[in-house]
């Protein structure tokens, strides 16, 4: 039976990045069942609905989302993507956020010292809480005595599993990264649970290091590091630090997983790109190597290997789009993908 895959491009860059992810897969040999759904921001405003409750029970049937960006300058973002995203995460239990960084040419490194330039790390990010659940409020809004809180949720579940997720794939070594001086509630909870998780994996390096001194010594060394995990705030900031690190946001891949259940979402962790989408300028690399992270959770890793080999091959060959060296438009971009999938 071939595996069904729900695609939700949604808004902006998404909608056009997408349909190369596709392509790719469908040159790639892929069994799979593309079934696309119309979440985006034109229907939520003609419609009031981020998600149709029948389109939702499909989403949470599926074997796994493609999924593209989310976001427009005519909604509000925070009602909107909450509504498709977040709740995606939450609802769905993708508590695992995978986001790797990997160097596939020297030319896209900001750094100036060739010798710690290499980077092929990965950034386990918490998914499912920290401070992105949405609690909290505002007390006498709009007044000069206004208070705003926004709670920091951390679970023992929550952080416990995580933390042992970057130990089932952290080969060389698993750094922990929090901010456990200054935030000693959650941070002693995660410090705790760190110890607890590692004392389990001895074999496993392990390091621990203050979000702070982690942002600094990724832009000193990337090549030191292998796999970090994080919670969401801090996974979320580092992983656009690490993107630039190889190439900025056209190529960074994500995936959303539980891996108790199976079920996925995989997405490109960049967004709708407003200054640049329409114009067949962006870069479908994020998204086409998100595919492949898919087919690789999906049980098919010689072909994540070859699409990411096909996607290394046509970077170095600068066959990509502007943002990363290149001249092609998005679609031509796709194709220098497919082609060496082909040969
Ligand atoms: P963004 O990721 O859309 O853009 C940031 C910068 O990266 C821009 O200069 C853009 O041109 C560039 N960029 C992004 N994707 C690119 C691609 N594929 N190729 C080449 N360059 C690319 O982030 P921004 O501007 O902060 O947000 C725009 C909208 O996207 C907002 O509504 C925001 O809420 C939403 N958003 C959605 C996300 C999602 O669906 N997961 C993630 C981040 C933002
Ligand atoms: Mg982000």
């Amino acid at each position: 039976m071939p595996k069904h895959i729900a695609v939700l491009p949604c808004d902006g860059a998404g909608k056009e990045v997408v349909p190369e992810a596709i392509k790719v897969l469908r040159a790639a040999g892929a069994d799979f069942e593309f079934e696309e759904f119309d979440v985006n921001a034109d229907s939520y405003l003609r419609t009031g609905v981020a998600m149709p409750d029948d389109v939702w029970k499909q989403l949470a049937a599926a074997d796994s989302i493609l999924f593209g960006a989310v976001g427009d300058p005519r909604v509000p973002d925070a009602n909107y993507l909450a509504g498709v995203l977040l709740r995606l995460r939450f609802e769905l239990d993708l508590y695992v956020n995978l986001r790797p960084a990997k160097l596939y040419d020297d030319r896209l490194s900001p750094l100036r010292r060739e010798d710690r330039r290499h980077a092929d790390l990965l950034i386990v990010r918490e998914n499912t809480e920290g401070l992105y659940v949405g609690m909290g409020g505002r007390f006498k809004k709009g007044t000069n005595d206004e208070i705003a809180t926004q709670e920091d949720l951390n679970t023992y579940l929550g952080v416990t599993r995580i933390i042992e997720h970057a130990f089932q794939i952290g080969k060389r070594e698993v750094v922990m990264v929090d901010k456990s001086n200054a935030m000693t509630f959650a941070g002693g909870l995660w410090q705790e649970r760190w110890k607890a998780v590692a004392a389990a994996h001895p074999k496993v390096k392990t390091r621990h290091l203050l979000v702070d001194a982690a942002a600094m010594q990724l832009v000193k060394d990337p090549s030191q590091f292998d796999v970090i995990v994080t919670g969401n705030l801090f996974g979320d900031i580092l992983s656009d630090l690490t993107a630039e690190l190889v190439g900025g946001m056209g190529i960074a891949p994500s995936a959303n997983i539980n891996p108790s259940s199976g079920r996925g979402l995989f997405e490109p962790v960049h967004g709708t790109a407003p200054d640049i989408a329409g114009k067949g300028l962006v870069n479908p690399v994020g998204a086409i190597l998100s595919a492949a992270m898919m087919v690789r959770h999906l049980g098919v890793p010689e072909m994540a290997d070859a699409i990411e080999g096909a996607v290394e091959s046509a970077i170095r060959a600068r066959e990509c789009t502007r943002d990363i060296g290149g001249e092609l438009s998005t679609s031509q971009a796709g194709d220098a993908v497919v082609k060496r999938l082909r040969d």
